[in-house]
């Protein structure tokens, strides 16, 4: 059966879901950080994401339901470091895969992108073989993966858009 996520900006609605995704054992332990994060912690950092102009940031739909979120730091005018993850009972059913791929159209379409970067644990193999299926290169660096995808830019898309030199 085909499965199908849908995607959206992600609003002052998903806080708390969030929060309480973000909480579970498994997904702190593969996070490259993994500090402990009090509500109200949680609440000042999302706050402060959701409105800056360098982030994008989406939640995944299957129908009405939420699965989890992929969000974009931007780290120059056209590369930005993806995160992702799945609520819990998502997780191990192959939503991943179809979530970043659409997340990444969700991007495309808003923003010039021409590099993806994402930092993986090695402790955390479904998420490098995740980004490797969807085209990523994968480079070793010792505790951590790093995995980087290039993408063409329409040139209409670069109106505007200045990129420092040698990365043209
Ligand atoms: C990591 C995560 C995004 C993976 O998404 P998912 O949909 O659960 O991924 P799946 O378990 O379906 O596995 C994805 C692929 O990895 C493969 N995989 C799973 N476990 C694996 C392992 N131990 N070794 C190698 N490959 C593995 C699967 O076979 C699948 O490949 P396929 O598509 O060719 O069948 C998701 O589980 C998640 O959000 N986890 C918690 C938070 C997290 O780790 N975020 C990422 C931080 S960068």
């Amino acid at each position: 059966m085909e499965m199908r996520v849908s995607v959206r900006e992600i609003g002052r609605e998903d806080r708390v879901a969030l929060w309480e995704w973000r909480q579970d054992p498994i997904t702190r332990a593969l996070f490259p950080c993994d500090p402990a994060i009090t509500y109200e912690r949680h609440r000042r950092w999302f706050d402060c994401a959701m409105t800056a102009g360098d982030v994008v940031w989406c939640v995944g739909l299957v129908e009405t339901l939420r699965i989890g979120c992929v969000r974009f730091d931007q780290m120059n005018p056209t590369e930005y470091h993806v995160s992702l993850f799945l609520k819990p009972p998502y997780c191990g059913k192959g939503y991943g895969r179809v979530f970043l791929q659409a997340a990444i159209e969700f991007l495309k379409a808003r923003r010039p992108i021409r590099k993806l970067v994402a930092q993986v644990k090695n402790a955390n193999p479904a998420s490098g073989t995740l980004f490797q299926e969807a085209g990523f290169s994968i480079a070793n660096e010792g505790h951590h993966l790093r995995c980087e995808l290039m993408c063409d830019v329409p040139s209409s898309a670069m109106h505007g858009v200045t990129v420092a030199s040698g990365e043209a």
